[in-house]
């Protein structure tokens, strides 16, 4: 996933220690019991002041493309409490999921918006609708749906971190409701 860029030794001291001061601090804060809604808002404070130190996440060491790309961080062994870079390019979009695992996401860089739902007898209906910007984040219950869009101009960089590596957990898909669709007007417009 390297793109051939220099990585500085000192940068790359200082993310492994600003990595692992994070994950302690997080891990701390979920212990080993049931994780709620408030200890995820707490979770996503701590993971918006790693996201803040942008330059240890830059695109010399983690460049995004045309494709989403997600670069693990650290993850425990058995994938739990996974914390990863993602880089979603300008008009990438991700129909309603809930991913089965709680998750908290930060903003690096660029804008992504996150559109939230609840199931209803008559389908998906949104009840939020949330701009992820640096300094902004969202926390996600493992049967949180939402769906996700990048408008650009430019990628959005992001750290997630859930309590089990996305790969690993029981995620489910929903097909949008239609006259719910993203507008692609908005996509293009940014
Ligand atoms: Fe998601």
């Amino acid at each position: 996933m390297w793109d051939g860029g220099v990585i500085d030794p000192l940068r790359l001291v200082e993310r492994i220690a600003a990595v692992g001061a994070a994950r302690a601090d997080m891990r701390a804060m979920v212990g080993s019991g049931r994780v709620d809604r408030d200890t995820l808002e707490a979770v996503l404070a701590r993971l918006a002041a790693l996201a803040a130190r942008r330059a240890l996440f830059g695109t010399g060491e983690f460049a995004g493309g045309d494709r989403p790309a997600r670069f693990v961080l650290a993850e425990d062994a058995d994938g739990g409490l996974a914390l990863s870079l993602v880089v979603h390019p300008p008009g990438f979009t991700a129909e309603p999921h809930a991913h089965g695992t709680w998750a908290a996401i930060a903003a690096v860089e660029g804008v992504e918006v996150h559109r939230l739902y609840r199931q209803s007898p008559r389908g998906l209906e949104v009840i939020d609708e949330v701009v992820l910007r640096p300094g902004a984040g969202v926390v996600l219950m493992p049967d949180d749906i939402h769906a996700v869009r990048v408008p650009g101009p430019g990628p959005a960089r992001l750290l997630q971190l859930h309590g089990l590596a996305p790969h690993r957990a029981p995620r489910q898909e929903y097909a949008a409701p239609v006259e719910q669709a993203w507008p692609a007007a908005r996509a293009e417009a940014g």
